[in-house]
């Protein structure tokens, strides 16, 4: 399989904490890569300057053989890379489709005049989109697809989750970022939502997905590979067994009661 993303010599500052620090990484086509690591460690901090939130102070980042470190997030979504947040984003107020359809921007790009002169067009195009988010919903969970109209507000914790993760599939992307989807949810939830996930991404051998997780159980049972950061470097790498046998992720992260 190819290199679907890496990352070379990648730092970020904040003022005087270096949250990465001369990052080299790559993600490869069909990976399901766990990235791990202690609080503060810089997990999310790689998120968001891969998918162009933050300007590295130095370093690159390729996306498919293209540089896009200096990229906006909407021009790296575009071309992709779909990502959820570590603390949920859902308007609770809003129903479960316009919630997946806020994360879908690249498709409602029609502009005002066009919305209000070319109703026809807006409704066909609205009833596509109905019917994606509610084929995506299905193949994540068929009993939430029937809520699509429902307040997210009314949803339970995981089913909230299911959303979040349909808003970010909802655009195709060939490259998935989830930020501790386990957040809030008990060991049983998480492990229902990321079986969902993985058989959603089984249908397609190229799907790729990035991780990060503190449950180790669940980056043991979901991921072929892992990275293990500390101190926004990169502690050590390869599948979860010899990661977990180093001993300085044993001291670093891990306790040794594993
Ligand atoms: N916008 C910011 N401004 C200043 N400091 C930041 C900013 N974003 C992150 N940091 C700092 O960078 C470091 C890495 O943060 P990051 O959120 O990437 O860690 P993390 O590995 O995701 O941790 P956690 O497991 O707690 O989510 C932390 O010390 C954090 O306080
Ligand atoms: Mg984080």
């Amino acid at each position: 399989m190819s290199v679907l993303l890496s990352c070379t010599g990648l730092t970020m500052r904040f003022g005087g904490l270096t949250a990465l620090d001369s990052l080299d990484m790559a993600v490869e086509e069909g990976d399901v890569l766990g990235l791990v690591g202690p609080n503060g460690s810089g997990k999310t901090t790689f998120f968001n300057v891969a998918t162009g939130i933050y300007r590295p102070s130095s370093g690159k980042v390729l996306f498919q053989d293209e540089d896009i470190t200096a990229k906006s997030p909407q021009e790296i979504y575009r071309m992709g890379i779909a990502r959820t947040f570590q603390r949920s984003r859902l308007c609770l107020d809003l129903t479960v489709f316009d919630n997946i359809m806020i994360g879908n921007h690249k498709n409602l790009d029609f502009g005002i005049i066009h919305n209000l002169f070319k109703r026809r067009s807006f409704m066909a195009e609205y009833e596509d989109n109905l019917e994606k988010a509610r084929s995506m919903l299905h193949a994540l969970n068929p009993a939430l697809a029937k809520r699509i109209h429902q307040p997210v507000g009314l949803l339970n914790m995981i089913d909230r989750r299911r959303v979040e993760v349909c808003r970010a599939l909802v655009s195709k992307p060939k490259l998935l970022f989830l930020d501790e989807p386990s957040a809030g949810m008990t060991h049983d939830e998480t492990r229902r939502l990321m079986d969902e996930v993985l058989a959603f991404s089984r249908a397609d051998e190229k799907f790729t997905l990035v991780l990060i997780e503190h449950e180790m159980e669940v980056i043991r049972r979901t991921t072929n590979r892992c990275i293990v950061l500390n101190f926004g470097r990169k502690l050590c790498e390869g599948d979860y067994e010899s990661v977990t046998a180093d001993p300085f992720v044993q001291e670093a992260y891990l306790g040794t009661d594993l």
